[in-house]
């Protein structure tokens, strides 16, 4: 080594030590980088070295402390993370899935209700999508944006008969497949239990599909999509107890089940995630992923309190699982993705695998073995998303209080031509 880079190494250190810096720090921590049509903002080697004194609030009860509120005096490049609307975090294969002119806009301002189940109709050009509690009990239209329209419009929707509470859907063979997550003896003048529904969106009809597990009803169907056999793939956490959308305790465990509407054979296929959320499969079916939202979890006691504060070292995680017995089974659970901001709620494969899943104020674009490449960051807490238009290069994000839009390079798959 020669002489002038041992002084400036030596130079450098004491710098470090004198700055508050420890050995290894390389700022800056972030940069705006990539395409101007957005506020794209890098973050440096996943700022994995901060200078001292760095901190970072626990998140609380129903408050999200995100990344960017952390805390770093020492380097002020940090200061750029929190106006980003995409934080990169693998500089290549983000710029990739960005494109040359990402955009992002929240289009519509909504009531902070979770706004879930987002199902686009392809034949319609309309993204339907659910509205749900509070107010827990009402019997709440769901919501339709009319993508044909520019910009778009929002109106509600009620189905025939109407659903209570969809709180997840997709699409397949023409149909939409809703999770309805709530019910009692009389929502609405009739009697509705958690399950599935479709509904034809050239009818507005609704049929029930499922609405028990052997007279016991089901918890909150929660989220859901359907293989090429045309069997339903569904979580059934607790939430909906939780949130008073139904007026039993919980009767059966939290899962995540398998259900085969040909021979309505339902089968268990996972009964170890405390409460089991988002669920997908990727483009080639050998793996799905589920999204364990346990760090908000509450009292399933008939007399308990309501609600399911965030518990900052409770389970917050998606799983990877392969396929297995012909397709119908699921094994070798594994995390690969531990949530840096709240919990992982909504989750959706992208054509190219990539999976894309809300967490708190944004969502997290990570590639099959859960490696962050990109954060879309918002200011409302996103709970679902869905791929709209001819190419699916658009992708609608749902939420508490907020509807956005972003337009970029990643792919949607295409659910309307999965069908077998
Ligand atoms: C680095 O941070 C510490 C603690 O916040 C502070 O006391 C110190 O002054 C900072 N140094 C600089 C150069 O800002
Ligand atoms: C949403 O509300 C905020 C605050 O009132 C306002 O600044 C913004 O323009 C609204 N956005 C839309 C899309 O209506
Ligand atoms: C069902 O929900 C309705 C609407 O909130 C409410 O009026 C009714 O008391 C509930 N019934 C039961 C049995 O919980
Ligand atoms: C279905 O509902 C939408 C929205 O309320 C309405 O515009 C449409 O006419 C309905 N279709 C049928 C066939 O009733
Ligand atoms: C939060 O979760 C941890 C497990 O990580 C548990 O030990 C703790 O009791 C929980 N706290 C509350 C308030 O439920």
């Amino acid at each position: 080594m020669a002489f002038k880079s041992l002084l400036l190494i030596s130079s450098l250190l004491h710098y470090a030590v004198s700055q508050n810096l420890p050995p290894g720090v390389n700022p800056p921590l972030a940069q705006s980088c990539g395409p101007s049509s957005s506020n794209v903002v890098c973050v440096n080697r996943y700022a994995s070295v901060m200078p001292y004194h760095f901190y970072r609030k626990p998140s609380e009860g129903t408050n999200d402390i995100p990344f960017a509120k952390t805390h770093v005096p020492n380097d002020t490049s940090f200061s750029l993370v929190g106006r980003a609307n995409f934080l990169v975090f693998d500089q290549q294969r983000a710029l990739e899935i960005l494109g040359s002119s990402p955009t992002y806009d929240k289009v519509f301002n909504v009531s902070e209700a979770v706004h879930e189940a987002p199902v686009y109709v392809p034949s319609l050009n309309k993204l339907f999508l659910s509205n749900l509690a509070p107010p827990a009990g009402v019997l709440k239209p769901q919501l339709v944006i009319d993508l044909n329209s520019d910009p778009p419009t929002l109106s509600e929707f009620f189905s025939d008969p109407p659903v209570y509470a969809p709180n997840g859907g997709t699409f397949h063979d023409g149909l939409i497949y809703w999770g309805a997550s709530g019910g009692n003896t009389s929502i609405g003048g009739i009697e509705q239990r958690p399950g599935i529904q479709t509904l034809d969106p050239h009818t507005n009809k609704t049929k029930v599909l499922l609405n028990n597990y052997f007279g016991f009803y089901f918890n909150t169907v929660d989220d859901l999509f359907v293989d090429k056999t045309g069997a339903i793939w569904f979580t059934d956490p607790q939430y909906s107890w939780f949130n008073r959308l139904v007026d039993t305790p919980p009767q059966l465990r939290s899962a995540s089940y398998r259900f085969d509407p040909k021979t309505g054979v339902v089968q268990v296929v996972d009964d170890t995630i405390v409460q089991p959320n988002g669920i997908a499969m990727d483009p080639e079916c050998k793996h799905i992923y589920i999204s364990e939202t346990g760090a908000e979890t509450g009292s399933i006691v008939a007399g308990g309190p309501p609600g399911s504060p965030f518990n900052q070292t409770g389970l917050r995680a998606v799983y990877k699982y392969d396929l297995t017995d012909g397709g119908t089974h699921i094994a070798n659970k594994r995390p690969i993705w531990y949530a840096q901001d709240w919990v992982p709620d909504g989750l959706k494969v992208a054509a190219n695998g990539y999976i894309v899943t809300g967490t708190g104020y944004g969502v997290d674009v990570l590639d099959p073995y859960g490696v962050l490449i990109v954060r879309i960051q918002t200011d409302f807490v996103v709970q679902n998303m869905a791929w709209v238009g001819d190419d699916l290069t658009e992708m609608w994000l749902t939420g508490q209080g907020g509807l956005a839009r972003v337009r970029w390079n990643l792919k949607g798959q295409d659910l309307a031509s999965s069908s077998s």
